[in-house]
């Protein structure tokens, strides 16, 4: 998969291959603004609204399809969010191998594909042997707010981070104050559907690279080729 890393309202372009990693996320978006990411952004209403809405934090965003990443690529340099980085590429590898770890005071995750399917669920973005991974994106005392629509799997979701010794999970009853945030939030509330919103928060004296007590196998796992 062709990977690509640019920097929005800069008018700037890097691959991957040209960059020293883990990437120095700071000298791509200089500046002492705390960070917030936002995995698989879709059509990047939130993650681009909060970049204009908040020009003094940072904020990276990951998403695997090139679509949306062109739109809001596009979007934002439309309206000047120099403050927005956007990586193209599958989260789990770009957590793992490009991304650095313990940066962000935010991460935000709404409505990721739930694979239902069982044979499927090891491609979920939060299971018991990614969610270090994923968390690994947080420092100590940051937070992650999450949704979806797909209750059961939100539930699993609310089970696998409240086992993590370090994290405090609050589960959201109705919106969040700033209201729906994304597309698929606010078309699933439009007809609806039931949301199972949740916040979870990381413990301020979290050491760095505390697991999840199901996770350790997970970051290499996490990194190996699919079975075709
Ligand atoms: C159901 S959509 C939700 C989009 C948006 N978060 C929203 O709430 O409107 C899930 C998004 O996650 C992206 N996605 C799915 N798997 C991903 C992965 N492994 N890495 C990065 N993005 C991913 C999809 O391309 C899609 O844009």
């Amino acid at each position: 998969m062709r990977l690509e890393l640019l920097l929005a309202a800069g008018q700037r372009r890097w691959r991957l291959g040209e960059l020293r990693q883990p990437l120095s996320l700071d000298d791509l978006v200089p500046g002492d603004g705390e960070w917030e990411v936002e995995i698989g952004f879709g059509k990047g209403r939130y993650l681009l609204k909060r970049a204009l809405e908040v020009p003094g934090r940072r904020y990276l965003g990951v998403e695997v399809v090139s679509k949306y990443f062109r739109l809001l690529l596009k979007r934002s340099q439309r309206q000047g969010a120099a403050n927005l980085l956007l990586a193209r590429g599958e989260a789990l590898y770009l957590l793992s191998a490009v991304l650095p770890s313990a940066f962000a005071s935010v991460l935000h995750v709404y409505f990721p594909d739930p694979w239902p399917k069982a044979r499927h669920h090891k491609r979920r973005l939060f299971d018991p042997e990614t969610v270090d991974l994923v968390l690994g994106t947080l420092r100590p005392g940051g937070e992650l707010c999450f949704a979806t629509d797909f209750i059961e799997y939100g539930q699993r979701v609310a089970e696998i981070l409240a086992s993590h010794p370090d994290l405090t999970v609050e589960l959201r009853e109705g919106p969040w104050p700033d209201g729906a945030r994304t597309n698929y939030e606010a078309k699933y509330m439009a007809e609806g559907r039931p949301i199972l919103r949740l916040r979870a928060r990381l413990a301020e004296d979290a050491e760095p690279g505390a697991f999840h007590p199901e996770g350790r196998a997970g970051i290499l796992a996490a990194t190996a080729p699919r079975p075709g």
